[in-house]
Order: C-alpha cells, then sequence, then structure tokens
C-alpha cells in the first residue's frame, strides 16, 4: 500500500484517500458499483456490496453522511421499474449492517428531501442515475443537479469508472474529489501487476475470441515476460501458426493478426505460450468421449475444449519461475465439467504460489470471477481478484479510465 496522503499508481497519478479527509458532518455522495448479478428481485451474488463495507463501515465511524450513487442495467435514461436500485436495500442492510434509507430519484426535490434529513452516520441510497439520460450523457447540468447534494465526493466504483458519466467524471470536478477504499485497492493492485511489477511477469489470457481482446493482446505482449493463452482464442494462434486445429472454435480471418501479434511479442522479448496438448470433442456436452491429443493434431471432427495435462504441467513450471501474474478468462469451457479440469488446475497452482509467497497474483474481468468461483478459489488465495469487468479488460488494453484520470487530475487541480 502506498501512503497514506496519496495512491500513486504507474502513470504517476495522485489520489486524495477518504482516509486523509476530515469527513466529521460532510454529506459524502459515494459512487459505487451496485449492479450486481440478481434474479427476480434478489441479490445473487454480494461480492460488490462486501467489497463495499470498509468504505462504508470507514464513512460511518468518522461521522460522514453517506448518500450513495449507483446505476444499475441500461434502461437508457428510461424510468423502469424493473431497474430500480429499490431491491437492494435489504441485501446492503445484511451485508452492511445498517439502515439504509432509500430516495425514489436521484436529484431533485425528492432526493433532497431524504438527503436533508440525515444524520451524520446515516445511509441513503438513491435511485438508478441512468434514469436520466444525463448521466450518461455527462451533461453538467445533471452533474450539477448530483452535485448539490453533497459537500465532498468519494468514487468506489473502479468498475464503473471506464465510463465518462456525470456520476464517475463530471462530478469530480464540481465537489472536492477522493478515492474510496475499493477504488485505492483496486489501482494498487493493478500497480502491482502491469504498473510496476516484480518481474518475471506472465499474463494469463482466455476466452474464446482473440478480436474482442486485440488490443488487451498487443498491451500485455509490451508488458510482460510471458503471455499464456488458453480458451478459444488459443486456437486462432495455432491455426496461424498451421496447426491441424479440426473443428475447434477459431477466428481463421484473425489469423494474420495473430501473426502480427506473434512476431511484436518476438521484438519485445515477450514468450507466448501456446497449449501443446488438450481435451477433444466431436460435441460440447459433460458425458461426450474425450481424447487427449497434441493441440496442433486436433482430428478433423474434433474440437479442442480445455487444455490437456502437459499444458498444464507447462504452465505450473512458468509459474513457479513468475513473481507476478495477472489473469483474465478461463482456459477451456469450464462451466461444463469435466473441461474446467485445466482452469481449475491452472487456479489451484495460482494459489498455491501466492499462498507461499512467490507469485503477485491479480484475477478480473468477464468470466473470470465465474470460473475462479467454480475452482472455489477464495477472495484470499490470490492477492487480488478485482470485481471489475469491462473496466479490468480497458484497463488491461492500456486505455486510461475517464474516473480514475478525474480523480487524479482533480486532485492535483484541488
Ligand atoms: C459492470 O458491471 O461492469 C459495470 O457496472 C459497468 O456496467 P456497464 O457496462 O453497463 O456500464
Amino acid at each position: 500500500m502506498a501512503d497514506s496522503l496519496a495512491t500513486r499508481t504507474d502513470t504517476g497519478m495522485h489520489f486524495k484517500s477518504i482516509r486523509d479527509m476530515d469527513l466529521k458532518g460532510k454529506r459524502v455522495l459515494l459512487r459505487a458499483d451496485l449492479n450486481v448479478p440478481a434474479q427476480r428481485g434478489r441479490v445473487t451474488d454480494t461480492t460488490r456490496i462486501d467489497r463495499l463495507k470498509p468504505t462504508i463501515d470507514h464513512l460511518r465511524k468518522e461521522g460522514a453522511k453517506i448518500i450513495i450513487l449507483s446505476h444499475f442495467g441500461r434502461p437508457e435514461g428510461e424510468q423502469n421499474p424493473e431497474m430500480s436500485l429499490a431491491f437492494l436495500v435489504p441485501a446492503l442492510e445484511k451485508c452492511w449492517g445498517a439502515d439504509i434509507r432509500f430516495a425514489p430519484d436521484c436529484i431533485g426535490d425528492k432526493a433532497r428531501a431524504v438527503a436533508d434529513a440525515l444524520g451524520n452516520g446515516d445511509i441513503l441510497l438513491l435511485e438508478n442515475l441512468r434514469f436520466h439520460k444525463g448521466e450518461k450523457a455527462n451533461d453538467p447540468s445533471f452533474a450539477a443537479a448530483l452535485a448539490c447534494l453533497g459537500d465532498v465526493y468519494v468514487n468506489d466504483a473502479f468498475s464503473a469508472s471506464h465510463r465518462a458519466h456525470a456520476s464517475t467524471e463530471g462530478l469530480a470536478h464540481l465537489l472536492p474529489p477522493a478515492a474510496g477504499l475499493l477504488m485505492e485497492g483496486e489501482l494498487n493492485a493493478l500497480n502491482a501487476a502491469l504498473g510496476n511489477p516484480e518481474k518475471p511477469v506472465a499474463a494469463i489470457t482466455g476466452g474464446s475470441k482473440i478480436s474482442t481482446k486485440l488490443k488487451v493482446l498487443y498491451n500485455l505482449v509490451e508488458k510482460v515476460d510471458y503471455l499464456i493463452l488458453g480458451g478459444g482464442m488459443a486456437n486462432t494462434f495455432l491455426f496461424a501458426q498451421g496447426a491441424d486445429i479440426g473443428s475447434s472454435l477459431c477466428e481463421k480471418d484473425m489469423a494474420e493478426e495473430a501473426r502480427k501479434i506473434m512476431i511484436h511479442a518476438k521484438k519485445t522479448g515477450c514468450e507466448i505460450i501456446l497449449p501443446v496438448d488438450c481435451v477433444c470433442v466431436t460435441e460440447i456436452k459433460s458425458n461426450a468421449d474425450i481424447q487427449t491429443v497434441k493441440a496442433d493434431q486436433i482430428p478433423a471432427d474434433h474440437m479442442a475444449i480445455d487444455i490437456g495435462p502437459e499444458s498444464i504441467r507447462n504452465i505450473s513450471r512458468i509459474l513457479e519461475h513468475c513473481k507476478t501474474l495477472v489473469w483474465n478468462g478461463p482456459m477451456g469451457v469450464f462451466e461444463i465439467p469435466p473441461f474446467d479440469t485445466g482452469t481449475n488446475a491452472v487456479a489451484a497452482c495460482a494459489a498455491e504460489l501466492t499462498h507461499k509467497g512467490t507469485l503477485t497474483s491479480i484475477a478480473g474481468g468477464g468470466d473470470t470471477l465465474a470460473a475462479l468461483e467454480n475452482a472455489e478459489i477464495k477472495s484470499g488465495d490470490l492477492s487480488y481478484i478485482s470485481t471489475a469487468g469491462g473496466a479490468f479488460l480497458e484497463w488491461l488494453e492500456g486505455k486510461p479510465l475517464p474516473g480514475v484520470a478525474a480523480l487524479s487530475a482533480c486532485t492535483k487541480a484541488a
């Protein structure tokens, strides 16, 4: 953890932390990401809510009046009762052990009336920000309508900070900004992974397509010593090298792009690690007949569905001599056992090395959390598991995230 006054990232950005502010009696506009998995009005995964608890506890202890801003879903500027945040109140109360008030709008008289009645340490949840078009448009008048409810702006929504919206970007220019504890944790972990990592560094990238991760791959080959590929995207690289990949998922039109990435990796000194063997089937189903074959000799009617035992040993050997790992994406079709074997084995290896203290491991983005959960990896098993999906991927691309950039720029200007 960096010094208590500011968090420094690889780009030299500085942030004020809520730990450095006198918040007693202050109205804190806390941008949280409560875009949580839910089914029939019930939260099905509380990870994002649990991760906000340290910030909530800190703000309550300091006597702040906590006003929570969040989006849920993509209502596109329309009032949509199915995307109201009201259903979250019981889950928040249970996870945070506190009473939560709710305002049926995030701006205007309805919000103001409930906000004005808050005492020190009280918590108010405002209705879905995205019920107003001004949120996504980063409309200054909408940002001003939010700002007049608070004295201080705290961004604890790293996972929404790839959006330049009023609540993630605009507000930082209108109120004294600070990072919440979850934001600080994410930024410190990401800095440890790619900003200023201990070398050698490995990245594991899986998932089905390279077309959606081209920028990620180009950025990673410039930053890491080993780029380990799995999942469908590895097939495209194998195909590009002339391998027989049978009927495996493959983006043949991306073969040239894959070759360019391999050439670029040679120049930057990054070793691309592809599967050497794979588990393959003729049909994707749990009781399918499986064959383990060399990754470049897959029978014409078979498709690769997981990495094989030799590939697992290969990856484990690499991780054993690395100091840092950044992981995004599964190694195979982990949703259908036994095709989760490769992903689970690599996850177990990363967890073991992390517990031994030889590896700093950071994972996040898209399917990664579900894959780790399936592998029974708990939050303490890796150094950091990010709550972010799209934001984690944009960070892997090396893109500046508008919400993070605004925090830094406005802290400097203040
Ligand atoms: C997420 O769940 O990744 C964030 O809340 C961002 O949501 P969005 O993609 O709808 O902006």
